[in-house]
């Protein structure tokens, strides 16, 4: 077999920063545009040589095509070993967990999250290091440097490998090792939480309906909650992963999850419901007639984590990113636990995870995790729930009732502004920042403004520095308001706008009502509807 020297092709657009590229399938598919991108993450990492890396993706559509480039670029560059779930599938957070559970020296992922697949669809390839997490700021700046250094990429000739069957081959000098990709993470999962307690739950009756959403979690799910809980046969539903997705959009909220949504509050719900997404990452999580916010799902499971073995001995502290609200903080408050507030995006949990500073974390997008891994996880969020939910025997709404009682509720919704005109959104950003030092002191649509800032972390493990990252505005009676725009969107800008309010005796349960006085405030601040021509917000979570 023999490497081969081809010029590469530019990689137009990769964000510095992002911890990988997200495209179009159609982008990815062109001639050497692939390749490119995986010879810069090798020469960004300091080559491949002699190391041990693991290969998954989310199934959608290239991904079986992406995986066979990859095998040969890695054997091209000197590779020991790659590691494979059989037909490159691999769910994200069981590609973290394998890397860390073979001491591998990092890892590809192959998706574009909850975006959409298909040809015309989005792909994607990131890039996690030898923890099992995203790649932290100076590594995708090396990989980002090293794109753009670029002029040619190694590959091997080579046939495909078969990457169906269990076991190892070899291509070139590298051996290529195909395992099952939902075995360990199942058994990881049977280490955390009270299988026992669990299963004797689902078998008095407890009903249990999780979407996969035609995404990467249905064999997991089917796996762990059927055939190790024995949740009824059919509690899986769209198990079968697709290329894409089933035309879906898999991403669990309560938009693109609406059918499970509106079943949740229809007559003959089950008892608890939920769903992932399309790397298996993000859950929504849901009880008969509720529908639990991703930041009080992270402060309920924070509050409840000691009822689950994995967690008995309690929680070294908690992080959550910037704009998820703080309703987590006021658990670590009352039980004296540090809380971590850092700018979004899963990676700059890594080192507070590795430094065991943080046992649970958590975004308010969906997100939620702990030290098990390095990504966010949403089986194993829908699993910290059931053995909650089996321990204390409370319904999903009872649950969430007691827990405002003891810690007041935190009033949260997230306002999306998609696809709107980059140089708009960029405009009302840099204007509302230059604002700011103006700000605190005076009103806005009603409140008081007390605090304005724009977010910027220190990491207080490895000191180091991101800035930029929301502006974030306080006002008087606890309110609190956050925008910013996405890194992740790939059409035009994406604007999000972040509400929360706070009532230690909460009323009613009408949650944009509650929030109403503070999308006020940034409607006064930002003038977003006069800016954007747009009425009002594309997808409220
Ligand atoms: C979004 C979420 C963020 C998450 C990221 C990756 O990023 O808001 O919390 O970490 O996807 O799943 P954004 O598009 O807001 O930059
Ligand atoms: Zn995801």
């Amino acid at each position: 077999m023999q490497a081969i020297s081809t010029p590469t092709t530019p990689i137009a657009g990769q964000k510095p920063g992002t911890s990988g590229l997200r495209k179009k399938t159609r982008v990815f598919m062109q001639p050497g545009y692939l390749e490119s991108f995986v010879q810069a993450i090798w020469n960004g990492i300091g080559g491949v040589q002699g190391k041990v890396l693991v290969l998954g993706g989310d199934g959608r559509y290239f991904n079986d095509r992406a995986a066979q480039v990859i095998l040969r670029m890695a054997a091209a560059s000197g590779a020991a070993r790659v590691i494979t779930g059989a037909g490159a599938i691999l769910s994200t957070p069981a590609a973290s967990n394998l890397i860390r559970q073979r001491g591998a020296d990092g890892g590809i992922i192959l998706s574009a999250s909850h975006n959409p697949g298909g040809p015309d669809a989005d792909f994607g390839v990131k890039y996690n290091i030898a923890n099992g997490g995203p790649a932290p700021e100076a590594v995708t700046a090396a990989i980002h440097a090293a794109s753009e250094a670029l002029d040619h990429y190694l590959t091997l000739e080579a046939p495909d490998i078969d990457l169906s069957h269990l076991g190892e081959t070899r291509l070139g000098d590298m051996v290529v090792e195909v395992v099952d990709p939902v075995a360990d993470y199942a058994d990881l999962m049977e280490t955390l939480f009270d299988f026992k307690v669990m299963r004797a739950l689902l078998q008095n009756g407890f009903q249990l309906r999780f979407d996969a959403m035609h995404a990467v979690t249905g064999p997991y799910a089917v796996e762990i909650l059927e055939r190790r809980l024995g949740a009824a046969p059919g509690s899986v539903i769209n198990a079968r992963p697709l290329p894409d997705f089933g035309q879906g959009h898999p991403d669990p909220n309560p938009v693109w999850a609406k059918p499970l949504y509106d079943a949740m509050f229809a007559p003959g719900a089950p008892d608890f419901a939920a769903a992932s997404d399309g790397d298996g990452d993000r859950n929504m999580v849901m009880g008969r007639g509720i529908y639990v916010t991703p930041s009080d799902s992270l402060a309920l499971l924070a509050a409840q984590a000691h009822l689950c073995p994995g967690y008995a001995g309690g929680l070294k502290g908690v992080a959550r990113s910037m704009p998820t609200s703080r309703a987590v903080d006021r658990v670590a408050q009352s039980r004296g636990w540090p809380c971590y507030a850092t700018p979004t995006g899963w990676k700059f949990f890594g080192t507070l995870l590795d430094a065991g500073r943080v046992t649970l974390c958590g975004e308010e997008s969906f997100g939620t995790g702990s030290d098990h891994v390095r990504e966010k996880d949403g089986l194993w969020a829908v699993l910290m729930w059931l053995n909650i939910l089996a321990v204390t025997g409370k319904p999903v709404a009872q649950l969430m009732a007691d827990h405002w009682a003891e810690f007041g509720r935190t009033w949260y919704s997230r306002h999306d502004y998609e696809g709107i005109d980059a140089a708009t959104a960029e405009a009302l950003i840099s204007d509302l920042r230059a604002a700011l030092p103006g700000l605190p002191g005076q009103q806005a649509g009603g409140l008081r403004i007390e605090s304005a800032e724009d977010f910027a972390y220190t990491d207080p493990v490895d000191g180091s520095r991101a800035e930029r990252q929301g502006i974030q505005i306080g006002f008087a009676g606890g309110e609190r308001a956050v925008l910013r725009l996405s890194g992740t969107g790939t059409e035009g800008a994406t604007l999000r706008v972040y509400l929360e309010a706070y009532e230690r005796v909460p009323r009613g349960d009408d949650t944009q009502a509650a929030l109403a006085p503070v999308l006020a405030a940034v409607e006064a601040l930002a003038g977003i509807r006069a800016r954007t021509g747009r009425a009002g917000p594309d997808v409220v979570t």
